[in-house]
């Protein structure tokens, strides 16, 4: 499920399907990212600019933005790139689709993390279990 916060111009949209749990957007930017409040989005606590920027840091692609002035960024230009992460999931990033065992497209998307542990409760998605399971595996 993707939910949105609307704030003037720029639209949030977080999936928590995808999220990992890294933790990167309430330490990024703890004004606008805070699990304490609801909504726990608020983007009008800092500037578009920021909230931008720190979304394109997160690294699940459970973040995104829309700005009304755009169109929606896409910041891919063809091809997907997969970083194994150490002791953590498989990053991908680019212009990929994620299909099933039979070839089926499940979502299109710019951003994934998909478990590597195999710990997950959410697979094939990194749920970050791999940070208290003990997983090690090296990039
Ligand atoms: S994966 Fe993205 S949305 Fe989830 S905690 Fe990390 S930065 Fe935030
Ligand atoms: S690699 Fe993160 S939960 Fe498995």
């Amino acid at each position: 499920m993707e939910k949105e916060y609307t704030h003037g111009e720029l639209t949030v949209f977080w999936k928590q399907a995808l999220c990992q749990h890294s933790g990167n957007c309430v330490r990024g930017l703890p004004t606008v990212f805070n699990v304490k409040a609801r909504p726990w989005i608020n983007a009008q606590r800092d500037s578009a600019e920021k909230v931008i920027e720190q979304i394109n840091k997160c690294p699940s692609g459970a973040l995104s933005y829309h700005m009304k002035s755009e169109q929606k960024n896409t910041r891919s230009t063809g091809g997907a790139t997969i970083k194994i992460m150490s002791h953590g999931p498989f990053r991908v990033t680019g212009d990929f689709t994620l299909t099933d065992e039979d070839g089926n497209p499940l979502e299109k998307m710019e951003k994934v993390a998909l478990c590597r542990c195999g710990g997950s409760s959410n697979k094939p998605f990194c749920d970050g279990t791999h940070k208290t399971n003990g997983f090690r595996g090296d990039a």
